[in-house]
């Protein structure tokens, strides 16, 4: 696996294997691998000849007051893993060679409406900042495809619609949730769970699941499905903020009829802020 730290290293390589003729598909990540990323990269393997994996803290993304400095930062493990698959090449920029003048000054690519809703009324900017870094990475990897979780449900709607919006020509490759046996989607951010919290956990699953099988049976008082399961998470000891059934065609608020929908839920527990979603298709 190589590795590197600067674009223009990245540019001469890409070249290469784009002169080779070979497909290459992107994996972006801010690092502290799971499970769950690695299955990207395997799905990244089987789209493309060559895979680049990155690995890269955005500070755009993140708020005031959140966890951008004590956002795990593990680079020599990742490498380790990332090289076990069969990663072909990690990227790996410092904050100063993605973005090279002031936060202020900094050109923001903003996807209106998707990116005002769910998390992004509950973290201002977090989209502008996610929407400005991938299209970064993509400029700067150009990839054929890449692969995304749908862990971040929203997060792959608005990068879906910036591709589309912006015409950036890459095929966007949405891979299902990684869980933890009892449920819990893998995440980097579990790690800041005690083990009482780690134990109450599965609860955000567990709820979203007994409310997928209610629309499944033909429940369709969305309010009190969304309250119950508010209940369910604050009795457990979580902080929500928010539970909704969405549609999961555009994320706004469903008619009853509707066959294809969405459940979001982000909660808090401890210094953590949990994040899920359950599709319910063809009811
Ligand atoms: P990060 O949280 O590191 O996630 C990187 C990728 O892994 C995302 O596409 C995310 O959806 C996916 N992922 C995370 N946990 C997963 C799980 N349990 N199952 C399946 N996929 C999972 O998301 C980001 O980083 C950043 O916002 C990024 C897109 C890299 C932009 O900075």
């Amino acid at each position: 696996m190589i590795t590197l730290h600067k674009i223009d290293q990245l540019r001469r390589q890409v070249a290469l294997w784009r002169q080779a003729g070979q497909r290459i598909a992107l994996v972006p990540t801010m690092g502290n691998l799971h499970t769950g990323h690695l299955r990207l990269v395997d799905r990244a393997r089987q789209l493309a000849d060559r895979v680049i994996a990155t690995i890269f803290v955005n500070p755009l993304q993140f708020g005031q007051g959140e966890d951008f400095e004590s956002y795990p930062r593990t680079l020599e493990d990742d490498s380790q893993k990332l090289e076990e698959y069969a990663t072909d090449l990690l990227f790996a920029p410092a904050v100063s060679e993605v973005y090279q003048r002031p936060q202020t000054e900094q050109t923001i690519v903003r996807v209106p409406g998707l990116s005002d809703i769910l998390c992004g009324q509950f973290r201002p900017g977090h989209f502008a900042g996610v929407a400005t870094v991938v299209c970064k990475l993509f400029n700067m990897a150009q990839p054929d495809v890449a692969v995304f979780g749908e862990k971040d449900y929203q997060q792959l709607m608005v990068i879906r619609r910036m591709v589309e919006d912006l015409q950036i020509p890459v095929q966007i490759e949405g891979m299902a949730t990684v869980r933890e046996a009892d449920g819990l989607a893998m995440s980097s951010r579990n790690g800041y769970l005690t083990v009482e919290e780690r134990a109450k956990a599965p609860v955000v699953y567990q709820v979203l699941t007994q409310t997928a099988e209610a629309l499944q049976a033909g429940d369709q008082d969305f309010k009190s499905l969304e309250e119950s399961a508010w209940n369910s998470l604050e009795n457990a000891g979580l902080r929500p903020d928010y539970f909704q059934i969405r549609r999961a065609q555009d994320l706004q608020s469903p008619d009853k009829e509707e066959k294809d929908l969405v459940i979001l839920a982000a909660a808090y527990l401890g210094a953590a802020r949990l994040i899920d979603n359950k599709t319910v298709t063809n009811r």
